[in-house]
């Protein structure tokens, strides 16, 4: 399917790893040029390279903590500065850290959402007038299943999600007038750095193999396996792209059948 992006330019945060290296591979490989944000910057300008040489793409790292306003506005400075446009967004990075109500301390649910929640949405008010200016742009929201499957020892990331998950309906109705689409997607278990993280975790709480964790957790799954990046970044991809022209307000599953509402 030829999805009509080459010479665009998105914008994906948390690049470095997981599942936005996924969709910046994803783009670069549809011949779209790339602002990649994280904060470790010898890896980001790692996978910066590598796409460049591989896809024939202009990349910029942009090093930038975007828990923090300062973060978000140098980020789309520098994109701005460099591109002189911007098509894309995808807002990826993100790392709510597990806990009850009762275990995590207000620290930890500050920086967790000044990331997740204001990170994601600082950066939709910047890049929102310049997408307007230029007649219209795509949004595309990470998110995550638990904001449909509240569980009470991921309390802080099932409130974050199901808060993006509203925000994403409101924008797309805010967008709708200017050609701006706002989707969403929600990733269920997927392989990355992250889910390794969670598996060991649990797997030592329990006193069990990583093994005997991870299948134990994937029993109630139809596909009874985590997901891998790309297979997130195939959905973001057609969601960045010029063929989902009627698409706005969508939040999509990927999680192996996992979330059972209709
Ligand atoms: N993996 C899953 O199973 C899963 C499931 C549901 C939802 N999700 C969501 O999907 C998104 C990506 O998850 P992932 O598993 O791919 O994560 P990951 O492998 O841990 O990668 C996270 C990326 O975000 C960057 N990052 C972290 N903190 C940052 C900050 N303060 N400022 C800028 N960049 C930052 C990281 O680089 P640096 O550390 O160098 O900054 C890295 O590039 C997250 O929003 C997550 O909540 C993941």
């Amino acid at each position: 399917m030829e999805l009509n992006m080459r010479g665009q330019v998105a914008l994906v945060t948390g690049a470095s790893k997981g599942i936005g290296k996924a969709i910046a591979e994803g783009l670069a490989a549809e011949g779209v040029n790339l602002a990649l944000c994280a904060r470790g910057a010898d890896l980001l300008e790692a996978v910066a390279q590598d796409l460049q040489q591989r896809h024939d793409v202009r990349v910029l790292p942009v090093s930038a903590d975007l828990s923090s306003l300062d973060g978000v506005c140098s980020l789309v400075q520098q994109t701005v500065s460099h591109f002189s446009t911007l098509d894309i967004l995808v807002n990826n990075a993100g790392a709510i850290r597990a806990g009850s109500l009762f275990t995590k301390p207000d620290e930890d649910w500050q920086t967790d959402w000044s990331l997740k929640v204001f990170g994601y949405l600082r950066l939709i008010r910047e890049i929102f007038p310049l997408m307007q200016a230029k007649g219209g742009g795509r949004i595309v929201n990470i998110i995550g299943t638990a904001g449909r499957q509240p569980t009470a020892g991921y309390i802080a990331g099932g409130g974050a999600n199901a808060a993006l998950m509203n925000m994403t309906k409101a924008l797309a109705e805010e967008g709708g007038p200017h050609g701006i689409l706002v989707n969403a997607i929600n990733p269920g278990p997927i392989r990355t750095e992250r889910w390794d993280t969670i598996m060991d975790t649990v797997a030592a709480q329990r006193g069990q193999s990583r093994q005997e964790t991870e299948a134990a957790w994937m029993q109630g799954y139809p596909l009874q396996r985590p997901g891998e990046p790309a297979e997130v970044a195939s959905l973001a991809v057609f969601l960045a792209s010029p063929l989902a022209s009627y698409m706005t307000g969508t939040i999509t599953p990927v999680d192996g059948g996992g979330v059972r509402c209709i």
